[in-house]
C-alpha cells in the first residue's frame, strides 16, 4: 500500500521496524548509483519501460526513455527508469491477452511499491497501453501514456503495404494460389519496414486514440510515428508535464470521467477501431468505477459515422492520419458529439483544446467530417440471441455487405488447433453458405486469443471466395476483416449456447436487426446441456489463476478481484 502524505524517494518505505534506517539504507544505495541530497529531494517519476527483443514494436523506445528523462530532469524531477513485463502481440502464445491482466498486475505493484511521484508509462503494442491504464488507475498516482507509435509503411511491387491488414490480404491470395513462395517472401520482408506498432486502425492505434481520448495522452501523442521528431517531443513534453502532475497529485481518476468515456466511444466508432477496444475500454472504466456497458458503445456506434479512412475499414495508414492533422482533428469534426469539459493531462478541458484545432483541411482525404463522412454509422454492432445471451460483436464496417444477413448451416470446430488441422480438409465439402464456428477460445478457454477470424478454405479461396459467416468465442485482430462475429458471450468452456452447436445446425444472422440465433428447439438444447462436459482447466500458475477468475469478454475480462 502506497504511503500517505509521504513523498519522494521516501515513500513507499522498505519495512525493517525502523523507518530512520530504512531511509539511511534506501539512500546509501542510491548513492552508489550518483544520487546525493539534490538529486533525491526532487519530486521522483518513475519511467515504465517496456523495452524488450521480444517486442520490435517497442524498437524505437530506448530514445523515448531518454526524451521523458530529459524533460522530466528539466521540470526538476529525478527520472527513474524501471523495467515491466512486455507484451508483443506475435511473439506470445497463446496470445498476449492471457497476459494483459498479469502486466497490469505487475506494473500497478511496481508503481504501488517503488519510491515515485508519478509515472510515465511507455507502451505502444496492443495489450501493453490497456495493462498499463488499467495499472495506473489503480495505483491512483499521477500518470501519463506514451506510445512508441506507428510504423511507417512498406512497399511490394509499388504498392504501399501495411501491417497488418494488408500481411492478411496477400495471405489469402497467397492460399488461393495467387501468389507464390517466392513472392509472399518478399511480401514478408516489406510488411514491417521500421519500429513501431502496426500502421493500421488496429488495435494499437485505437488503443493509442482511446487514450489521449480519455485525457491520460498529451493531446497531439496519438499519431507521430515511431522514430519520428514528432515522437520523441512527445516524449520531452510528456516528462516535463508529469513533474507538474506529480507536484500538484492529479491521478487517473481525475481525467476518466463518465464524460471521457462517452468521448471514447465517439472516437472508437469514429476511427471504424478495433473490437478489441470494446474489452479494454470497459475493464479500464471498470476500475475507474465508470459503469461502461456494450450497450453504451453500440449506442456510439450507432449515432457516429466512421471519419478516419484508415485500414481496414478504409483505405489509409496512420501516416496520412497523422499528416491530415491526426486525433486533434477527429475531435474538432466530433466536436458537437462530444463532452468537452472532458479534462486532459495536459492541464486543459477539450473545449479549450479545440478553440486552437482546426478543422479538416480540404486537401486532405483521411479525415472526414460529419457532414462528409467517409462511411456510415454502425461500425461496431452488438449483436444479441439464443446463440450470445450475453451479446457478440460485429465489425459492420470491416463486413462483406451480402453476408449480414445469412442463414445457413454451422461448420464447427473445438479450438484453434482444429482449424488449423482441418478447414482445408476438403472433405468437410464447406461451402460459402456455412458459418464458420470456433469455440472454446474465449477467455477461460485459453485467454481468447485473436483465432476468431478463421481462414477462408484453401480451396473456396481458389474461387475466389474472400468472405464466409464466422462466429466464435475468441477475438480477432484489430487489422483483420470479413463477416466474423467475436466474443459470443458466454463462452463455451463455461457451458454457453457455442458448446451446444453441432455441424449442420441453422445459425441465423441478421446484423441490421441485431440478431444471433442458433436455430434449434429448446429442448434439444437442453438435452444437449444435459451431457455437457467442460474443458480440463489449467491446474497451475497464471493459466489457473486466470481461469479461475477472469471475467467475461462482455464485462472487459479483467480478474474479479482487481
Ligand atoms: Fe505490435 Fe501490431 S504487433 S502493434
Amino acid at each position: 500500500m502506497a504511503d500517505t502524505g509521504v513523498k519522494g524517494i521516501d515513500r513507499n518505505l522498505t519495512r525493517y521496524g525502523d523507518t530512520a534506517f530504512s531511509r539511511y539504507l534506501r539512500r546509501a544505495f542510491l548513492s552508489s548509483a550518483g544520487y546525493d541530497g539534490e538529486d533525491l529531494d526532487r519530486p521522483i517519476i518513475g519511467v515504465a519501460d517496456t523495452s524488450s527483443d521480444y517486442n520490435t514494436c517497442h524498437r524505437d523506445m530506448p530514445a523515448l526513455v531518454e526524451g521523458v528523462r530529459r524533460g522530466i530532469t528539466q521540470a526538476g524531477g529525478l527520472a527513474l527508469v524501471f523495467p515491466t513485463i512486455s507484451l508483443a502481440e506475435t511473439l506470445l502464445s497463446p496470445t498476449s491477452m492471457l497476459f494483459r491482466n498479469l502486466m497490469a498486475m505487475g506494473t500497478e505493484e511496481m508503481i504501488r511499491s517503488q519510491p515515485m511521484d508519478g509515472v510515465v508509462l511507455l507502451g505502444g503494442c496492443d495489450k501493453t497501453v490497456p495493462a498499463q491504464l488499467m495499472a495506473a488507475v489503480s495505483a491512483g498516482l499521477p500518470a501519463i501514456s506514451l506510445v512508441t507509435g506507428a510504423m511507417r509503411t512498406g512497399s511490394w511491387q509499388g504498392e504501399r503495404l501495411g501491417a497488418c491488414t494488408d500481411c492478411r490480404r496477400y495471405w489469402l491470395r497467397h492460399r488461393a494460389g495467387e501468389i507464390d513462395r517466392e513472392e509472399i517472401g518478399e511480401i514478408e520482408q516489406s510488411l514491417c519496414p521500421t519500429g513501431g506498432t502496426c500502421m493500421v486502425m488496429g488495435t494499437a492505434s485505437t488503443m493509442a486514440c482511446l487514450t489521449a481520448t480519455l485525457g491520460l495522452m498529451l493531446p497531439g501523442g496519438a499519431t507521430p510515428l515511431s522514430g519520428s521528431g514528432d515522437r520523441l517531443r512527445q516524449a520531452v513534453m510528456s516528462g516535463r508535464r508529469i513533474v507538474e502532475l506529480a507536484r500538484c497529485g492529479a491521478d487517473p481518476s481525475k481525467y476518466l470521467t463518465r464524460a471521457s468515456f462517452h468521448n471514447a466511444s465517439v472516437v472508437l466508432a469514429a476511427l471504424g477501431g478495433s473490437t478489441n477496444a470494446v474489452i479494454h475500454l470497459i475493464a479500464i472504466a471498470r476500475r475507474a468505477g465508470v459503469t461502461l456497458t456494450l450497450e453504451d458503445l453500440h449506442e456510439a456506434a450507432r449515432d457516429t459515422p466512421v471519419l478516419v479512412n484508415c485500414k481496414p475499414v478504409g483505405t489509409g495508414y496512420m501516416e496520412d492520419f497523422h499528416k491530415s492533422g491526426g486525433l486533434p482533428v477527429l475531435w474538432k469534426a466530433l466536436e458537437s458529439r462530444l463532452d468537452t469539459d472532458a479534462r486532459n493531462v495536459n492541464g486543459t478541458s477539450l473545449g479549450e483544446i479545440l478553440e486552437d484545432t482546426p478543422p479538416p483541411a480540404a486537401w486532405q482525404e483521411t479525415i472526414g467530417t460529419l457532414e462528409a463522412p467517409i462511411g456510415p454509422p454502425g461500425a461496431l454492432v452488438v449483436l444479441r440471441g439464443s446463440l450470445a445471451p450475453d451479446g457478440a460483436l460485429i465489425k459492420r464496417a470491416a463486413a462483406a455487405l451480402d453476408r449480414q444477413c445469412h442463414r445457413g448451416p454451422a461448420a464447427v470446430f473445438e479450438s484453434p488447433d482444429d482449424v488449423a488441422a482441418r478447414i482445408d480438409d476438403p472433405k468437410l465439402g464447406l461451402t460459402t453458405d456455412h458459418v464458420l464456428v470456433l469455440r472454446n477460445a474465449g477467455p477461460v478457454a485459453m485467454g481468447m486469443p485473436e483465432a476468431g477470424s478463421l481462414p477462408i478454405p484453401a480451396y473456396l479461396a481458389k474461387e475466389g471466395v474472400t468472405d464466409m459467416g464466422r462466429v466464435s468465442d475468441a477475438r480477432m485482430s484489430g487489422t483483420a476483416y470479413g463477416t466474423v462475429v467475436l466474443h459470443c458471450c458466454p463462452e463455451a468452456a463455461v457451458g454457453g449456447p457455442l458448446a451446444l452447436v453441432r455441424d449442420g445446425d441453422p445459425i441465423e444472422l441478421d446484423v441490421e436487426d441485431r440478431r444471433l440465433d442458433l436455430c434449434v428447439p429448446e429442448e434439444e438444447l437442453a438435452r444437449r446441456k444435459a451431457e455437457y462436459f467442460p474443458p480440463p482447466a489449467p491446474d497451475r500458475g497464471w493459466r489457473r489463476l486466470y481461469a479461475e477468475h477472469v471475467l467475461p469478454a462482455h464485462l472487459g475480462a479483467d480478474l474479479d478481484f482487481l
